[in-house]
């Protein structure tokens, strides 16, 4: 009998499914040894296991767009897919309603500006103005364990290559639109009217700020194109 090696990205595919499948469904819940495993997956996950490429790479940095989006999968429970963004470009700060995520950066380096809303966030009118927590600022790179969303705890992100391009593996679940049809928000922070000028102001010891965001539309400089995916497929 021939024993078939599966790939690292379809031993993770594996996993994300056995996490949340049927994560739409009225009884589900979420085991946390699974997420736990995912975790601990995609955390080995490198350039070279999703066909992430000096190709690849010199594509997105000749590319117009700030941003190239490679789909890999896609279902009702779960959406898998590497995001490039070219040096110096920032995926503006949205949300992620109701969704579990994983964030491995497999090229470059990103900054990471996350916060915790007060409220839901999903299907707000422009303007409206929500509290939040800022947590501190996290520089990430391919040493660096994969960043963790969850439905509630630093949901809202904004993310800005500083060395680039650079290029993260997200598993998201459930995915944006979907069955739910969950829309993504943007948000801008408000300026502090106690130092208007710095409207990223960190906290002074690294711990959670609170601060005042407010809905806009997506910013119309930022936009993205589609690549091909070019790693192992999944079967
Ligand atoms: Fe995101």
């Amino acid at each position: 009998m021939k024993i078939r090696m599966m790939s690292r990205i379809e031993l993770l595919w594996k996993q994300a499914l056995k996490t949340f499948t049927g994560c739409e469904s009225a009884g589900y819940k979420m085991c946390k040894n699974n997420f736990d495993k995912l975790h601990s997956m995609i955390n080995d996950i490198k350039a070279e296991d999703v066909g992430v490429d000096k190709r690849v790479l010199d594509h997105v940095e000749n590319d117009v767009a700030p941003m190239c989006c490679i789909d890999i999968f896609e279902n009702n429970d779960i959406t898998i897919a590497i995001f490039l963004l070219k040096h110096g470009e920032t995926l503006p700060l949205h949300n992620h309603p109701g969704m579990h995520g994983l964030l491995k950066v497999i090229c470059g380096t990103v900054k990471i500006n996350s916060f915790t809303p007060f409220q839901p966030t999903e299907n707000l009118p422009n303007s409206t103005e929500v509290d939040a927590l800022k947590h501190p600022l996290k520089i990430v790179e391919i040493n660096d364990p994969a960043c963790v969303l969850l439905p509630h705890d630093q949901n809202l992100h904004e993310i800005t290559c500083v060395k680039g391009p650079a290029a993260f593996l997200d598993v998201l679940s459930p995915p944006y639109e979907g069955v739910s049809n969950r829309m993504c928000t943007f948000f801008k922070q408000v300026p502090n009217p106690a130092s208007p000028s710095s409207p990223s102001s960190e906290s002074k010891d690294n711990s959670p700020i609170k601060v005042k965001l407010i809905v806009t539309d997506q910013p119309p400089c930022f936009y993205s194109t589609s690549l091909r995916y070019l790693g192992p497929p999944l079967r």
